[in-house]
């Protein structure tokens, strides 16, 4: 079929359809940097773009045109950033290619979407967006099953599902899945990749976004690229960082935290095959593949939209922290990690921009906020980023029943892009490790050591009187460091309630998991609720009796979903209805109020009480203002404070009514109470 004429996009700002054809535009151009390199660089990938999409129909043409003219700078800085000149052009050339074809053979229905979120790119800041997170097999069998679930999200209010790693992993132990043997199939288990494109359109025709995990940072042992290595293909050599001299690893070492110090100690491991040693950050079946390798981009490019074409809407960037190494430093948030992401993310918004990125990346409060996009990366990086801090925060408000170090913390974090988001968790599929700046936590009065220390003791059921029963996981002697499995339940004292008998204490446990998912769905965000909070779900005892979980105690916070404790979910005053009908009432509440929504910045205001945490939502259509305790007593909010910002006599959203004051002209909030308070 000939294609129609289509007229092409523009270089600069002209008016579509007045621009020079592509086809028309020489391909040789000398490289002599500023605008007009860059001018002839864009015209040369137009040129290839039109070539790859000839036969597309003109409409296609077009839009795909435009939008690399939009886009295509991004993608040439990161680039530029990352590798040598002649290597960024042609793997710049090798990435408009695979986007053309990528873009050519997408669906129509996801060209649609690509379209609808194009007009609302703030799709994901909405206040009606809700997570949920699960791996399928334990929460509901297979792709299938997760079909078949579909009401009970919809009951909770969830528009975000983010199933953990189901492409076909190593066998054995996969850390979860996040050793990936093959990108390009779904774990025979779960199912196939057809199934998995069902699966998404299901969700999307239900209004739920399909969230999956990009593995990104490392491969199996036993991915074909290893394989290669291993066969001793020089190509795929390269592919990992490999060394044959114990020197050059040790040198590496001397600044190399360990992240798995008790069952995958180090971060290299010697392979026989290789005669060499690899870089495994994580376990060592897990090797890490050399992005400063353009192949490794390049291969990596094709698995974002090999993904985005089968109806993912969301990848979570694993572990991308880990990316770049650099000799003496940590080899994390290396500011190539950022280009990276950046390329990833252009790349999309040419092929896919229905697409959108979230990175995982579980560090210190100053370099989170990098992964949302600082400097010269703002509005450029991931969409979305896990608000770590703001998770541990919690717990060690709930520990201490005090909120002066989460104010500093959270206060001390430079503001984020608008167009951005947090993913806000009370806890995840991961351990919780105190990510407790020193400095926060002197300001506060604290020692950071002994205030870690103490959650450790805490959380993990050893500090006298404490109701949580977590376990240790990775205790790390040469730092102190203990972090902390356990689910919600367990770790906020309903395990502990239970046993005891007690049933005053059940029901502070269930004040304490509202006031957890209160404080995450008032940040401001994308909450996420982890498969079984919703049930009150408790560690599942039995963690390490399946095969390859037996050293990991997190499987003891990944609990199969148990289907039978749903159902009480309709049964009166039952743990299971009170604690599920709370996260869904939360939710309904919250996404009836513009204030929630993603760019609205959430701000700490007077603190009038130790153990009250005020977060303030400023919106055109009114403030509307958080306040939590943290405490197990009443606690008081002074009148004053509400009345500054014209909130006295206003509405707690929560419950429907207006304020009342005490006589001392108090607003009183119960042990682990909250309101949303609006002007009404
Ligand atoms: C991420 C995952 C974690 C996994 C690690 C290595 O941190 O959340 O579960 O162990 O990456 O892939």
């Amino acid at each position: 079929m000939t294609a129609a004429p289509f007229p092409a996009a523009p270089v600069g700002d002209a008016p579509v359809g007045t621009g020079p054809s592509p086809s028309s535009i020489p391909t040789g151009g000398t490289d002599t940097g500023g605008v007009h390199a860059d001018h002839d660089r864009l015209r040369r990938v137009r040129a290839l773009a039109a070539e790859v999409l000839a036969d597309a129909p003109a409409h296609q043409r077009e839009l795909f045109d435009v939008r690399l003219s939009k886009w295509w700078p991004d993608l040439w800085e990161g680039l530029a950033e990352l590798y040598p000149a002649a290597a960024a052009e042609d793997l710049g050339h090798r990435l408009v290619t695979l986007a053309a074809t990528s873009f050519a053979g997408r669906d129509s229905e996801l060209h649609h979407l690509d379209l609808v979120r194009t007009l609302s790119p703030d799709w994901f800041q909405s206040q009606s967006m809700l997570g949920y997170a699960a791996y399928a097999e334990r929460f509901a069998g297979d792709l299938a099953g997760v079909a078949g679930t579909i009401d009970y999200l919809h009951e909770l209010g969830v528009t975000y599902l983010h199933l953990m790693p189901l492409l076909t992993p190593r066998e054995g132990d996969s850390d979860g899945g996040y050793a990936v043997a093959d990108y390009r199939s779904v774990r025979a288990d779960l199912g196939t990749t057809e199934d998995l494109r069902a699966l998404a359109t299901a969700l999307r025709h239900a209004g739920i976004s399909l969230v999956l995990d990009l593995v990104l940072n490392h491969v199996a042992r036993e991915h074909e690229w290893a394989v290669k290595a291993r066969q001793g293909d020089p190509k795929y050599r390269a592919y990992f960082h490999v060394f044959a001299d114990r020197d050059e690893v040790d040198a590496f070492e001397a600044t190399l935290p360990e992240v798995f110090p008790d069952f995958a100690p180090g971060n290299f491991t010697w392979d026989d095959d290789l005669q060499g040693w690899v870089w495994t950050t994580f376990n060592q079946f897990q090797w890490d593949v050399n992005w400063g390798n353009p192949d490794v981009l390049f291969e990596y490019a094709g698995i974002v939209l090999f993904l985005a074409n089968l109806g993912v809407e969301v990848l979570r960037m694993d572990a991308i922290a880990f990316m770049w190494k650099r000799l003496d430093t940590n080899s994390q948030n290396q500011p190539e990690v950022h280009a990276i992401a950046r390329t990833l993310r252009a790349l999309a918004r040419i092929a896919c921009p229905a697409l959108a990125f979230k990175a995982e990346a579980i560090v210190a409060p100053a370099d989170l906020v990098q992964y949302l996009g600082q400097g010269r990366h703002y509005g450029k990086v991931s969409d979305i980023a896990y608000h770590n801090s703001l998770m541990v925060q919690i717990w060690s408000m709930l520990a201490a029943g005090d909120v002066r170090l989460a104010v500093e913390a959270l206060r001390g974090l430079p503001p984020v892009p608008p167009t951005t988001s947090w993913v806000t968790y009370v806890r995840c599929h991961d351990d919780i490790g105190w990510a407790i700046d020193d400095t926060d936590a002197w300001r506060s009065g604290l020692n950071g050591w002994e205030h870690r220390k103490f959650l450790s003791d805490f959380f993990s059921g050893e500090y006298p009187g404490t109701p949580a029963r977590g376990l240790v996981f990775q205790s790390n002697p040469a730092t102190g460091d203990r972090r902390i499995s356990g689910t919600t339940a367990s770790l906020t004292g309903l395990e502990a309630a239970l046993a005891a008998g007690d049933g005053s204490a059940v029901d502070t446990a269930i004040a304490r998991i509202s006031l957890t998912y209160a404080l995450i769905m008032g940040w401001g965000g994308i909450p996420v609720i982890w498969s079984g909070d919703e049930l009150a779900q408790l560690n599942d005892p039995a963690w390490d009796t399946e095969p390859g979980h037996g050293a990991d105690n997190r499987w003891a916070h990944r609990p199969r979903l148990d289907w039978a404790l749903a159902e009480r979910r309709h049964e009166p005053y039952s743990i299971q209805q009170r604690v599920f009908d709370a996260l869904a009432h939360l939710q309904r509440v919250r996404s009836e109020q513009p204030q929630f929504h993603a760019s609205v910045p959430a701000r700490i205001t007077d603190v009038a009480d130790p153990a009250v945490l005020p977060v303030l939502r400023e919106h055109p259509l009114g403030p509307l203002l958080g306040l939590y305790n943290v405490s197990d007593s009443w606690r008081a909010y002074p009148w004053q404070s509400l009345a500054a910002l014209g909130l006295e006599s206003g509405v707690d959203r929560v419950s429907g009514d207006r304020l009342t004051y005490g006589d001392d002209g108090n607003l009183w909030l119960p042990p682990y109470g909250f309101r949303w308070i609006t002007a009404g």
